[in-house]
């Protein structure tokens, strides 16, 4: 038959052990928490070996001995000590004492263990009934009880004060870490009330530690973002796992809000119960403002570049655009950007009508940099031309990132087509009022077109402004307007003119200017005109004006006027010729002209091979 054997313990790990060990050895067990519980087994059960630890609640190891060995139906059962707690040799005394059969100190090894308590029971067997020891004096089992336990309880309590001691240690470390963080810390219960957190919370919300305890996570978020939380918090509680960073915004106590982001986990029980959830919180406000005011700003980037009436691109330094906006798409007639990019870099459609147009550009981008108000032909995508006006700068890119180009474009067409037929319209009526001198003074025929040509070159060779260049050409043509208003006889007259004739011919730099003055050019040309006689030194007229007074437009006409007038054949007088016309110019420099501009004129005729056109 199988032995039974009563285990007393009120731990469960020692209880598990030893029935596992005793179980393997094929004996039966009976657990119980206490000695009264064991006792009263026992009573019922009778075992055949109880083996007990010493403190236990509700009754002690050693009560339990002394009462098993009072009963006349357990004293014979043999009674064994199995213990670790804060022996001392008078425990072992003590228990002997007591009636116990064996005090084994623990842990001992299962086979050790077990072969002491097989051997106790062969020899119980053998010694039978007559074995048990005389119980001693009552007063005696209560004094030498009350003072092993005592003995052990003190030193229980020394260790738990000790353990007590290092926990408050580490709690106080912990606390100090939590407190010191610039996370906030929180737990909340499954609704979401706080019942726990740090003091980063607490000053980032602007509430007293009393406020916010029990404060529940809807009272600081707004509804929108509650309902986010909730959603998580739900998700969290359904699968049991973590969420890591998540973003919301708190209001604060002072009406703030702020940008947080979170984890969230949950918080079991001991017995694996979820009961709330604990999480971290790291302010991001700033940079969450940061990157807000960034996405601002890119869409406000973006919708300039979008709805700019002007053409923009950028492109590689391979020609190859990244990207261009819709008014770039539908200047050059494409549906969209992205037909523009595909069509365009795949080099199906040229742009630029004129090889040397693309050529000049990327010579100045690459001598200066930049392009500026560069005009251009351009091929639309039906094949038509047009007109741009092109602006290109070297793009802001990132570090590292390839260097590319930000073009900004503006089709001109219209405006250059308008000036063209402004320009020959313009052409058309000053040729016009040119005929109508000529055919009163057919020897002044071809004078002005030709002091034009020369006025032209030489301001071209002084290295002036095309648009001042342009003003001097424009002036050259009309500058003798005025002698529509002298008597055809007079300018014709073969002879020597009496000086009254000649001061009317004088007349005309005056009548011109007159005629001219209030019409609306864009450059200075009925000055030119009225001062086309004035001399530097004075002696010119109407005025008699001197050096700087006098515009250096037209200064430069004078020069080209008195070298057309001496070179070719006038109504008075035949030609004197080129050479005398230089050599007039040549003495008179810095007297009656312009030392610069008879300079030019010489390095014209003399280094550069320019003639007189007919
Ligand atoms: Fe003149
Ligand atoms: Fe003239």
């Amino acid at each position: 038959m199988k032995k039974t054997v009563l285990i007393a313990d009120d731990n469960s790990a020692n209880l598990y052990l030893l029935k596992s060990i005793m179980e393997s050895h094929g004996w039966l067990v009976r657990e119980a928490e206490n000695g009264k519980a064991a006792l009263e087994m026992a009573r019922t059960f009778r075992p055949d070996l109880i083996v007990s630890d010493i403190l236990m609640p509700v009754m002690d190891g050693y009560s339990f001995c002394r009462e098993c060995k009072k009963d006349e139906t357990l004293r014979n059962i043999p009674f064994v000590f199995y213990t670790a707690t804060y022996t001392e040799p008078k425990d072992e005394t003590f228990a002997l004492d007591l009636g116990a059969d064996r005090f084994i100190l623990k842990p001992e090894e299962p086979e050790v263990l077990i072969k002491i308590l097989v051997d106790l029971l062969e020899e119980k067997e053998r010694v039978s009934l007559a074995s048990s020891k005389p119980l001693g004096e009552e007063m005696e089992f209560f004094r030498r009880h009350n003072e092993i336990l005592f003995s052990k309880l003190e030193k229980k309590m020394a260790d738990l004060e000790a353990a007590n001691a290092e926990l408050r240690k580490l709690e106080e470390k912990y606390r100090g870490i939590l407190e010191n963080m610039d996370d906030a810390y929180y737990e909340v219960n499954l609704k979401g009330d706080l019942t726990f957190f740090n003091q980063a919370l607490a000053a980032r919300t602007g509430y007293t530690r009393e406020e916010l305890m029990g404060m529940n996570y809807r009272q600081y978020m707004s509804r929108n973002c509650w309902r986010q939380v909730q959603d998580i918090f739900a998700k969290v509680y359904q699968t049991g796992r973590a969420v890591a960073l998540f973003d919301y915004e708190i209001n604060l106590k002072d009406g703030g809000k702020r940008f947080q982001e979170s984890w969230v986990n949950l918080i079991m029980d001991k017995d694996n119960r979820p009961i709330g959830f604990r999480g971290m919180a790291r302010d991001v406000t700033d940079r969450k403002i940061a990157e807000e005011e960034l996405r601002q700003a890119e869409e406000r980037y973006r919708s300039i570049f979008e709805n700019s009436q002007e053409g923009m691109y950028r492109a590689n330094t391979d020609e190859k655009f990244i990207m261009v906006n819709s008014a770039m798409a539908r200047i050059f007639g494409y549906d969209s950007p992205a037909e523009f990019v595909e069509q365009v870099n795949s080099g199906a459609h040229p742009l630029y009508q004129s090889r040397e147009d693309r050529r000049k550009i990327f010579q100045l981008l690459e001598s200066r940099g930049v392009v500026q108000d560069f005009e251009a032909r351009f091929f639309r995508k039906d094949g038509s031309v047009g007109w741009v006006s092109v602006n290109i700068q070297p793009a802001r890119v990132a570090q590292g990132q390839a260097p590319c180009y930000d073009g900004f474009v503006r089709d001109v067409t219209d405006r250059k087509e308008s000036v063209e037929r402004l320009r020959e319209a313009f052409a058309g009526t000053i040729q016009a009022i040119t005929s109508l001198v000529e055919a009163k003074d057919p020897y002044t025929a071809g004078h002005q077109r030709r002091v034009a040509d020369i006025a032209e070159a030489i301001a071209r060779e002084m290295g002036l402004s095309r648009e001042q260049i342009e003003g001097i050409a424009m002036a050259g043509i009309i500058h003798d307007i005025g002698k529509i208003s002298v008597p055809a006889e007079i300018l014709c007259s073969p002879r020597r003119l009496t000086k009254l004739e000649f001061n009317l011919i004088k007349t005309h730099a005056q009548s011109g200017y007159e005629i001219l003055k209030d019409i609306k050019f864009s450059w200075p040309i009925a000055r030119m005109v009225l001062e086309h006689h004035e001399r530097i030194d004075g002696s010119g007229y109407p005025h008699g004006l001197t050096g700087n007074n006098i515009l250096p437009e037209s200064r430069i006409l004078a020069v080209a006027d008195v070298v057309e007038a001496m070179a070719t054949h006038r109504p008075y007088r035949p030609a004197l010729g080129l050479e005398p016309a230089l050599q007039e110019i040549t003495e008179n420099r810095g007297v009656l002209f312009d030392e610069e501009a008879v300079n030019a004129c010489l390095r014209l005729f003399r280094e550069k091979g320019y003639t007189i056109k007919d």
